[in-house]
């Protein structure tokens, strides 16, 4: 878990809580100590949640390498055969993300903060953890239910990915600055639209990503049937188009354990072909440059 957390990754949560921090006129080293041990805390936290992510949908490749499951499971194959080792890796990755979200807490909860900060940062915290399940939630019960609506998905997006990802840490790292009402709801709009426009390129980072960049298989999503944004206007304008060849495209790979290589393309063809892709570029180019202008 040690190894998992420290060789790999971008830091992202960890940076945006530092910069924020540092843009609220951050400077003293008691307080810089605090940001740091909150970084920690998140690089654990994101530990979590990518190990239990990685089992629920079933990736076997996560920062260039196997996910951990898998590589718990790879381990003893050999000894107990596929079956029983698949099952041991994902018991461990479930104990090993447990362990690490306790590890987060136990950092957070030894960190000191000033009585007025304190406040803030644990409310915060705590809000950003149950987002984050609760998105997870939102995202593996639109795999098994017709709830796939535009708004569901972009709702689910934004628990898992905009306030875990950006809203919150810039949040904390401002909050450890002192920053006033004004800032922070200034920087909590620019984090929710950078955070959606983050979410909205990693689920078409899934279909058309190149894995040596992103670290993860391609096609996941599809497989799994995941409630993901490009394919919801896909369905959405093919639907609005009467293009009954395309959903057919849509509800033949959707969600199969067998998804080819073929099938892939197929949805990919799919996604350009009605306009999905592009819009969805489209969309997360405005939600970038609203959450960075100044
Ligand atoms: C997971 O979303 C978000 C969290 C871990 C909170 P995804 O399932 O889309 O993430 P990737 O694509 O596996 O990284
Ligand atoms: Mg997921
Ligand atoms: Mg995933
Ligand atoms: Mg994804």
């Amino acid at each position: 878990m040690a190894r998992f957390t420290l060789e790999g990754g971008k830091r992202t949560r960890a940076r945006l809580l530092w910069w924020a921090f540092r843009a609220c006129a951050g400077r003293d080293a008691a307080s810089a100590g605090v940001v740091l041990r909150i970084g920690g805390a998140l690089e654990l936290l994101q530990t979590c949640a990518l190990v239990h992510d990685d089992v629920m949908d079933r990736a076997v490749l996560r920062r260039g390498r196997p996910a951990l499951h898998k590589d718990l499971a790879d381990r003893y194959a050999g000894r107990v055969g596929p079956e029983r080792a698949g099952r041991f890796g994902h018991s461990a990755a479930v104990l090993a993300g447990d362990l690490a979200l306790a590890w987060a807490d136990d950092l957070m909860a030894e960190t000191p903060l000033a009585p007025g900060t304190a406040e803030v940062v644990r409310r915060l915290w705590s809000d950003m953890r149950t987002e984050m399940v609760a998105g997870q939630y939102l995202d593996v019960q639109g795999q098994i239910t017709e709830a796939r609506s535009l708004p569901r998905v972009l709702r689910a997006a934004c628990l898992k990915s905009a306030l875990y990802s950006v809203e919150r840490p810039l949040a904390l790292g401002a909050a450890v600055a002192g920053a006033d009402e004004v800032t922070l709801r200034r920087l909590g709009d620019a984090g929710r639209c950078v955070g959606m426009a983050f979410q909205l390129r990693d689920d078409l980072d899934d279909v058309f990503g190149d894995p040596r960049v992103t670290g993860k298989a391609c096609g996941d999503d599809i497989r799994e049937g995941k409630p993901t944004y490009p394919v919801a206007v896909a369905r959405a304008r093919a639907k609005a188009a009467g293009d009954g060849a395309a959903l057919a495209v849509l509800d033949r790979w959707l969600g199969d354990p067998a998804l080819t290589e073929r099938g892939l393309d197929e949805v990919r063809d799919v996604l350009v072909a009605t306009g999905a892709r592009a819009t969805v570029e489209a969309e997360v180019d405005r939600l970038a440059a609203r959450g960075l202008r100044p």
